[in-house]
């Protein structure tokens, strides 16, 4: 039997688990129906609502890149432990304690498919890619929605340069992030009244900004899968829930895309989540946050701490919600 010893940043789940409360009761029931039918063994239910750690730890390879210091997170590196076992990662289950789960995750052979408006569709192997990108590391704060918040080196290489190798056609607005979607390996997907796969977008533009990065490693090695490996989006002024995990599928389009969480509830998680602790969300307050690892609650920095390299793109803006 699992006894989970709770700390103080371990948010009461009820208060700020996105899916908990935003789904009326019909979606509610639904959900439990479909779990019942899709996931019948005890296992894979103690998976889904954060169990023991299913699998041994996938081993990690060391990653060798020089950091980049221009990005300042400005307080302490979080401790790899804290960052790698408190989790969102939805596929697996809908605790933060996934990552037993998510050792199921088949890394080898991953591709990437770079498809929609460039001038070369194709899917690339990530070894492929990853001999085409200038690795760096960079320590970016990572602020989540709940208002839990963590600071991470990662390791991998500016979204810039893969927009800058996939030549996005002229009518390209918006990239689009398409997750692993396995009903094999991932429980969550027992949940049907989720729209798997979990997508996430960005304009062009914030494509392109400095600071959005494809990371393929945090301390030194490559991503555990539960924190997205193999490649995941860190795009640290915005809320975590943006930076989607374990792509598959980069998409370049002229159509705004209805992300994962915006379609499930649109009134609380907007397409551009930019952090603004001013902007509170529909049920707490985005003032302050906890750090993983610490029981103090701190403030929030507007865009994350991040203004001096985001904050021109959202110029004359006003009629869109940038905050939420
Ligand atoms: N990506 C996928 N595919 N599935 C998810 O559930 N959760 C998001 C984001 N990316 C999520 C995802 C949320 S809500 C957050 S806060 C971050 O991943 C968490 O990243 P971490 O677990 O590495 O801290």
């Amino acid at each position: 039997m699992l006894i989970r010893k709770l700390r103080g940043w371990n948010m009461p789940e009820r208060l700020v688990t996105p899916e908990s409360v935003m789904l009326g009761r019909r979606a509610a029931l639904a959900g439990v129906a479909s779990i019942v039918a899709a996931v019948p063994a005890h296992a894979q239910w103690a998976n889904l609502f954060g169990g023991a750690p299913a699998r041994p730890e996938q081993p990690r390879k060391p990653l060798v890149a020089s950091r980049n210091d221009r990005y300042v997170a400005g307080r302490a590196i979080t401790e790899e432990r804290q960052a790698i076992t408190y989790n969102n990662f939805y596929e697996f289950g809908m605790s933060k304690s996934v990552y037993g789960a998510a050792q199921a995750l088949v890394l080898d052979p991953w591709s990437v498919e770079i498809a929609g408006l460039v001038a070369k569709p194709q899917k690339i192997g990530l070894e492929d890619l990853l001999k085409r990108m200038p690795l760096e590391e960079r320590i970016y704060r990572h602020r989540c929605v709940e208002t839990w918040a963590m600071t991470v080196p990662w390791t991998g290489f500016p979204l810039a340069k893969l927009v800058e190798m996939a030549e996005p056609q002229p009518e390209a607005k918006y990239v689009v992030f398409t997750t692993l979607a396995d009903a094999k390996t991932m429980p969550g997907l027992g949940q049907r009244f989720y729209p798997w796969p979990y997508t996430e977008g960005l304009t062009l533009a914030e494509a392109r900004n400095e600071l959005a990065f494809m990371a393929v490693g945090m301390y030194g090695k490559t991503l555990p899968p539960q924190n997205g490996a193999p490649l995941r989006l860190a795009v640290p002024w915005k809320y975590g829930f943006k930076s989607a995990k374990s792509i598959v599928k980069i998409e370049f389009s002229a159509k705004r895309p209805t992300t994962y969480w915006e379609s499930l509830q649109d009134s609380e998680y907007g397409f551009w989540a930019n952090v603004n602790p001013d902007v509170p969300h529909p049920r707490w307050s985005q003032a302050t946050e906890t750090l993983l690892g610490s029981d103090e609650r701190v403030p929030t920095k507007m865009w994350n701490g991040y203004g001096e390299f985001v904050a021109d793109m959202y110029k004359g803006m006003s009629n869109e919600k940038l905050f939420m």
